[in-house]
């Protein structure tokens, strides 16, 4: 259950419905400079100091269905195993065969009972153990207890699936503890992955995921799709420890896009049937609470101008003709929202380039923009003073 209860989420939403002023207590955010989603260099300190050592969302337990199913994980430019073994248990692996380097695993998801590499045909158990190589008399030396895959870790909370590339880095747990609270009373456990789709952007990762932080361009980009359900006005973020977030948004219609006549789970709290809930996390997760489903969306970078948005239309885990069909249905919907806003995004990341606007300019709407900034230049350390946002928004920062 939230931890803010639907009283104080309705008091807070309707005084966001009345107001017209700038609010008194809350800073001018300073003009955020554009050479974040155009330097080379800040690409890399995100890359070393960001991707390598954060959480990052690989995918969900349905994707796994049993001993042997796995999927890759190919962003970042990794490649890597994400598989459940004999004993149930999720694993991740560079996908890297000890021997001379080749790919283990070319299909991007499927069933493996044990990984034998497509060049010489060393073999690894499902625990990453090298089992067999062929003529092994000839690698003198060879110790296998030494030669297994390269492990990555991999933690699931709550039927996701998260991996990180730094050893040293703390629990998973620890890391998503500000914003847990705020899923309690809705089953992703319990979810299957619907649809699953890769969009390829001509704009850094971050001018994309920004259009997810905000609703302040539903009226205008989607009059007909999202602006009948969703009271923009009413919008109200809480601000989290490691960048984490939530929305809370008045449903204009009493429902939402993805609400079906269809099989819903007793166990979802009624604030979700209420409320619009939306958890952006940290460092480029997007998805919203709705009883009926949701986008699981995902935001990485493939160069400093452009990146990759990947969808996961998550539902309830049945299986019937009418849950196919909607699901059909949904992903024609999905498709126009998106592309409703997709079609914007290659003409900022152009304006930034050009010089032409040196820096971009937030409002109080734009506020979860500002904090997903400043994590990550928390999380770089030394950013240089040409790329860096100044911190203001640690004291609204919730306990
Ligand atoms: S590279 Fe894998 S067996 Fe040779
Ligand atoms: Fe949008």
């Amino acid at each position: 259950m939230l931890t803010d209860t639907l009283d104080h989420l309705n008091q807070t939403m309707e005084a966001q419905l009345l107001r017209d002023e700038h609010p008194d207590d809350f800073p001018y955010l300073p003009p955020v400079p554009s050479s974040r989603y155009t330097d080379a260099g800040f690409a890399k300190l995100e890359h070393d100091g960001l991707w390598m050592k954060t959480w990052l969302l690989a995918g969900h337990v349905s994707e796994l269905p049993g001993p042997g199913s796995y999927f890759l994980f190919q962003q970042l430019g990794q490649s890597v195993i994400i598989s459940r073994g004999k004993d149930g248990t999720i694993r991740a692996f560079h996908n890297s065969c000890r021997h001379r380097g080749s790919a283990l695993l070319l299909e991007p998801r499927g069933k493996a009972m044990r990984f034998v590499c497509p060049y010489h045909a060393w073999g690894y158990s499902l625990e990453g153990d090298l089992k067999s190589v062929p003529d092994q008399h000839d690698f003198a030396c060879l110790d296998k207890a030494e030669n297994g895959l390269k492990p990555v870790r991999c933690e699931v909370e709550r039927g996701m699936i998260y991996i990180n590339f730094d050893e040293n880095a703390g629990p998973l747990s620890a890391f998503m503890a500000s914003q847990a609270p705020q899923k309690v009373g809705y089953p992703l456990e319990n979810m299957a992955v619907k649809v699953n789709m890769l969009v390829e952007m001509d704009c850094n990762w971050k001018l994309a995921y920004h259009n997810f932080l905000e609703i302040y361009h539903v009226a205008t980009v989607h009059p007909k799709s999202l602006a009948p359900f969703l009271d923009s006005k009413s919008f109200v973020v809480a601000l989290f420890e490691n960048g984490h977030m939530r929305f809370a948004t008045r449903k204009k219609k009493g429902s939402t896009i993805f609400e079906a006549d269809l099989y819903k789970p007793e166990d979802v709290a009624d604030i979700f049937n209420q409320v619009t809930v939306a958890l952006p996390t940290f460092p480029n997760q997007f998805y919203a609470l709705d009883p009926g489903g949701f986008n699981l969306q995902t935001f990485w970078p493939a160069g400093p101008d452009k990146s990759i948005m990947e969808v996961r239309m998550m539902g309830w885990d049945v299986d019937s003709d009418a849950d196919r069909a909607h699901w059909e249905s949904m992903k024609g919907i999905v498709r126009n929202i998106l592309s409703e806003d997709l079609c914007l995004f290659a003409s900022i990341q152009r304006s930034l380039e050009q010089g032409i606007i040196p820096e971009i300019r937030l409002g109080y709407q734009e506020r979860a923009l500002y904090w997903f900034e400043e994590e990550i230049d928390r999380r770089i350390g030394t950013v240089p003073e040409a790329h860096r946002v100044a911190p203001m928004l640690g004291r609204y920062r919730e306990a």
